[in-house]
């Protein structure tokens, strides 16, 4: 890993096991992500990439190793300071995690009223109204959550994520469930959200679609370790076989294409050689 992108990297896996019974899911993780870009951690399904992400706001504690947010020991630091840590991190969980009984702005606002407790009413709404602009839903705030798209959900999902300001935004999966044009138009937004307001994105995907064109760095994850890791133009790359059946079965899809479902994983792992 060069020293110039680990260097102040707000976010450092070192050594990191992870297993779950005999289950080995992570086998020795090293990985920065650094300050301003976006990297994307891929693999097919099932590889532990949303475990890895779990690890980096606490909610996985890695068997040995560790993860290190802001410099904050995510495993081993006071309660408080985890969630401090937390604080400054937005996440976005594989299904969007919105809450149904409530409206797109309440939902929105979830985070500023847990954190945010003396901000005054009319703040907060304006506050959501301003994310709502920047994720091209503008005056969505009473709109009921069941009521909307799968575009519609991941953008109030993004937006929870960046109202409270975050410095590093976790995305699982921004593209699963959607066409290829509303995947586009979620991947043009992440693009423009590091640009804008120079966040620290963490980008999970089984799917490569998209991935190359929002990531400026890419970790691939195979059998718990990160079999390449680089930048984009690096990693579409590397000469490791396994990325590159990875990257070639997935960037061959013709656009009309919708993204592929979770089961045709197994028989994408199937194809693949045995290694190790
Ligand atoms: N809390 C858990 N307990 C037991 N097994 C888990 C747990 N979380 C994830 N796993 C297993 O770890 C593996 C990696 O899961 P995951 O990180 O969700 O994969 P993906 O790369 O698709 O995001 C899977 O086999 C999954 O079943
Ligand atoms: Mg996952």
């Amino acid at each position: 890993m060069e020293a110039d992108v680990h260097h102040d990297a707000p976010i450092v896996l070192e050594g990191v096991h992870k297993r779950f019974g005999d289950l080995v899911v992570l086998d020795g993780i090293d990985l920065a992500f650094p300050r301003g870009q976006t990297t994307a951690v891929i693999g097919p399904s099932g590889t532990g990439k949303s475990v890895l992400l779990k690890h980096i706001v606490g909610l996985i504690q890695p068997d040995s190793g560790t993860v290190r947010v802001f410099g904050t020991d995510m495993a081993r630091a006071p309660v408080k300071d985890v969630y401090a840590v937390r604080r400054r991190v937005g996440m976005l969980f594989q299904d969007g995690a919105l809450f149904d009984s409530l409206s797109v702005g309440e939902n929105i606002a979830f985070p500023l009223a847990r954190h945010r407790p003396d901000m005054d009413a009319r703040a907060r709404r304006e506050r959501v109204e301003e994310v709502l602009e920047m994720v091209e839903l503008p005056g969505l705030y009473d709109r009921s959550v069941a009521a909307l798209s799968g575009g519609q959900r991941k953008r109030v999902g993004l937006a929870r994520a960046i109202v409270d300001q975050p410095e590093v935004v976790l995305f699982d999966e921004p593209n699963s469930g959607l066409d290829p044009l509303t995947s586009a138009a979620i991947d043009a937004l992440i693009v423009d959200m590091k640009r804008r307001l120079g966040i620290t994105f963490v980008v999970i995907s089984h799917d490569i679609v998209g991935t190359v064109n929002v990531a400026d760095r890419i970790a691939m994850l195979w059998q718990g370790k990160v079999i390449a890791e680089g930048t984009t133009a690096e990693v579409v790359r590397s000469p490791h076989e396994v990325v590159r059946r990875f990257l070639g079965r997935n960037l061959v899809l013709p656009p009309s294409t919708p993204p592929a479902a979770a089961p045709a994983d197994d028989a994408f792992m199937a194809q693949l050689p045995r290694i190790g």
